[in-house]
């Protein structure tokens, strides 16, 4: 799709800059082009269900509708220092690649890269930056969260902050306005960033009286916004809390053995809407099926062994042919490191074309 609208960009001859109206130049490049719909993953670990019933499920689906960006926030990974490491980021990278790729991402019709292929991103990401109030930054979650654990646990409230972590939600404005996207796919905790990447978006377009930048919508579905983990808090690689997509029967077996329930017995009736267990099988199971254990729940009879196979149960299902395709593709890394490049070669002269613009337009000859 987007080479055919390069075509259709080349031919038209339309470098000129002179567009009626507040419309930007780069319009033509995506003027053939459906809606874009763009998400990114950080690989800082393995992914796990809430990284799918959050971003990628939903962004798989809006695949039918809108023309996909997926990728992967490749340095977005190293604001953690744990991710100082190179054979982990590297591992990390091509899990994630792979799990989209297994999970059905069609890599034709997708524009799906890393982020550290688009050079372009990174040189928006310091443009943006000089047009973000610094009081943004000192007021986004992710960077407030670290700073008050560090006051909790008694160590100096920048310990282990890096610039990169507190310019974050920069890059991540770059990343989305880069595309010109129209909706974003993801999980609740991602929603303030995605308001960063409005106000700057329209703060530059106001600047300089030109459409530039689309603004972006955030997609985020109520029944998947926070996604449990094992403990009941929101499951996070930084909690350590998670469940990888992708785990071998038996340890799948183990993890969902370590989900924290309550200590009634097994006859005792129990109410499914507060229980862990049922409220990760629901995201998998079909409504009857959801309907039926939540009657067996209340009838009492029903251990929390009983409940915790039946999600096994589900997904085993769901993810089953996927994890094979997973671990055939994790086998091929040199299939992935391709399939990436191709990727970046078709994102790379849409942001190409948008950075030329913002710098004729902010005055860099
Ligand atoms: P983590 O918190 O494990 O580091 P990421 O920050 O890499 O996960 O998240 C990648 C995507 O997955 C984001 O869109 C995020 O909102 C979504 N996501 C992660 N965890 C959850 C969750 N528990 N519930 C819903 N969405 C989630
Ligand atoms: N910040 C996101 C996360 O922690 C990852 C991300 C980076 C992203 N750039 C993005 C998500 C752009 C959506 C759009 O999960």
């Amino acid at each position: 799709m987007i080479f055919e609208v390069r075509v259709f960009y080349h031919q038209s001859g339309s470098k000129s800059r002179e567009w009626p109206g507040r419309a930007s130049n780069t319009d033509v490049i995506f003027e053939g082009m459906k809606k874009v719909s763009l998400t990114g993953i950080k690989p800082t670990g393995t992914p796990h269900l809430g990284n799918y019933l959050g971003a990628i499920r939903p962004a798989l689906e809006l695949a039918q509708t809108y023309q996909p960006f997926y990728f992967i926030a490749d340095y977005h990974a190293l604001t953690l220092t744990a991710m100082h490491n190179a054979p982990a980021l590297r591992e990390s990278i091509y899990q994630v690649a792979a799990t989209w790729l297994a999970l059905g991402l069609n890599p034709e019709e997708a524009c799906f890269y890393k982020q550290s292929d688009i050079p372009e991103i990174f040189e928006l990401n310091w443009i943006l930056s000089c047009f973000t109030p610094k009081g943004f930054m000192n007021r986004a979650h992710s960077y407030k969260d670290k700073v008050a654990k560090n006051v909790a646990d008694g160590l100096d409230s920048d310990e282990n902050i890096n610039m990169g972590l507190f310019g974050y939600p920069c890059l991540m404005d770059a990343d989305i306005l880069m595309f010109k996207s129209h909706v974003i796919p993801v999980g609740k905790d991602q929603k303030q960033h995605i308001e960063f990447a409005r106000d700057v978006a329209h703060r530059f377009n106001n600047h300089y009286g030109k459409d530039l930048f689309v603004i972006p919508e955030p997609m985020i579905r109520e029944e998947t916004d926070v996604i449990p983990g094992l403990d009941g808090r929101k499951m996070s690689k930084s909690y350590g809390n998670t469940i990888e997509i992708f785990l071998e029967p038996k340890a799948l077996k183990k993890k969902i053995g370590s989900i924290v329930t309550n200590s009634q017995g097994v006859e005792e009736p129990k109410d499914p809407d507060t229980c862990n267990v049922f409220k990760l099988f629901k995201l998998f199971a079909t409504a009857d099926q959801s309907a039926d254990l939540a009657a067996r729940y209340r009838a009492g009879g029903l251990g929390w062994g009983h409940a915790k196979a039946e999600l096994h149960g589900v997904l085993e299902s769901t993810f089953s042919e996927a994890r094979a395709r997973y671990n055939v593709l994790m086998a091929d890394t040199a299939l992935i490191d391709k399939i990436l490049a191709y990727g970046a070669a078709k994102a790379r002269p849409v942001a190409k074309t948008l950075i030329e613009e913002i710098r004729e337009t902010i005055g860099i000859p």
